[in-house]
């Protein structure tokens, strides 16, 4: 099949390329660069089925050999206030991929009559009154709220995947993506996971914000890959909103014990208080659909997915 990736040369898109064309697919992967980097899909340049565009989404792609499926993932996603690359820092640029971008790659979808993903995330579910989130509870999003570029933004991407399946008969499905780690994450995103990682490496002091009891599920970046391509791929997808993510709690002591010991570092584990305001006590993914629907739930374990990823940044740090 003829396989169009945008943000493919992102964390999550570049591995979705390699996926797929180990599955013998033919892949477009579209990037304006904006968050990615080539050197994430240098390595995929010699395939003779990979074919690299340099184009920003929000405008119309012409496209004229057939393309029978979309990913569009293309959208900065870092949360890191402090970041360059965030979507506070480039907030236009976020809202425009997931609503004017999503758009124009919605009416691509039409033309070729292609299968659609739009690659949405558990911010829609904004700071939720329910936990776990099922994909039936609507959020408690602010319109106006600091993060609404994002979570906005990615709410009406939606809004729009689901009118072309009802109103164009273009076959969509949107996954609500939560927290991923592995190699190629961007290191200026600082999410704990980076952050324990590269402390450990340098042998500079681990800190954890609160008494450390906090959870976090992370889903390992190839059970993430696997997760998108049996949503586009599976039968009765179709106008299905899906999460995809770990259900798999840990505490983030644990995280960085498990860093401290896998890396070897003579790092100190700190523990600060207080906890700061926005961070969570719990953050895990209700799978029951995913399960039900794709036959998929994570299978790396913590410590398999933390040695690979903890040995791509042994490399580059
Ligand atoms: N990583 C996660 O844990 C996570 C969680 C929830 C949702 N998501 C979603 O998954 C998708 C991929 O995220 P990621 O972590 O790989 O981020 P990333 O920043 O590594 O990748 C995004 C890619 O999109 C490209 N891009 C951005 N705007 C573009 C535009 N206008 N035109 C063309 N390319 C553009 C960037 O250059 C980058 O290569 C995003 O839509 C994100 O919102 C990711």
């Amino acid at each position: 099949m003829r396989i169009l990736i945008t943000g493919g040369a992102g964390f999550i898109g570049s591995h979705l390329c390699e996926k797929l064309l180990q599955e013998k697919h033919r892949v477009i992967c579209v990037d304006n660069l904006l968050t990615g980097c080539e050197k994430n899909v240098a390595h995929l340049k010699e395939n003779g089925n990979f074919t690299f565009l340099n184009h920003d989404v929000i405008q119309p792609l012409k496209i004229t050999d057939k393309i029978d499926i979309i990913f569009h993932l293309a959208s900065p996603a870092s949360p890191n206030h402090h970041s360059k690359l965030s979507y506070h820092t480039l907030a236009m640029e976020t809202m425009m991929a997931n609503t004017q971008g999503t758009l124009e790659l919605l009416k691509l979808a039409k033309k070729h009559q292609a299968k659609f993903l739009f690659a949405s995330t558990s911010e829609v579910y904004g700071d939720p009154k329910v936990h776990p989130q099922k994909e039936t509870y609507n959020g408690n999003v602010s319109p106006i709220g600091p993060r609404s570029v994002y979570d906005e933004a990615k709410r009406f991407g939606e809004t729009l995947t689901f009118h072309f399946f009802r109103k164009e008969n273009v076959d969509t499905r949107a996954a609500r993506i939560f927290n991923t780690y592995g190699p190629r994450m961007l290191v200026e995103d600082k999410r704990m996971i980076i952050n324990f990682i590269t402390e450990a490496l340098s042998g500079s002091t681990i800190t954890i914000y609160g008494d450390g009891r906090q959870t976090r599920s992370l889903c390992y970046i190839d059970d993430m890959t696997e997760a998108l391509s049996r949503l586009m791929f599976y039968p009765k997808t179709a106008g299905e909103v899906v999460n995809l993510g770990s259900n798999n709690e840990h505490t983030v002591l644990e995280y960085a014990q498990m860093v401290k010991e896998i890396t070897g570092s003579p790092s100190t584990i700190r523990l600060t208080e207080p906890l700061p305001k926005d961070d969570p006590e719990k953050r895990r993914a209700d799978i029951t659909k995913a399960q039900q629907l794709l036959s998929w739930k994570p299978t790396t374990t913590l410590e398999t997915g933390l040695k690979k990823t903890i040995s791509y940044f042994q490399k580059r740090i």
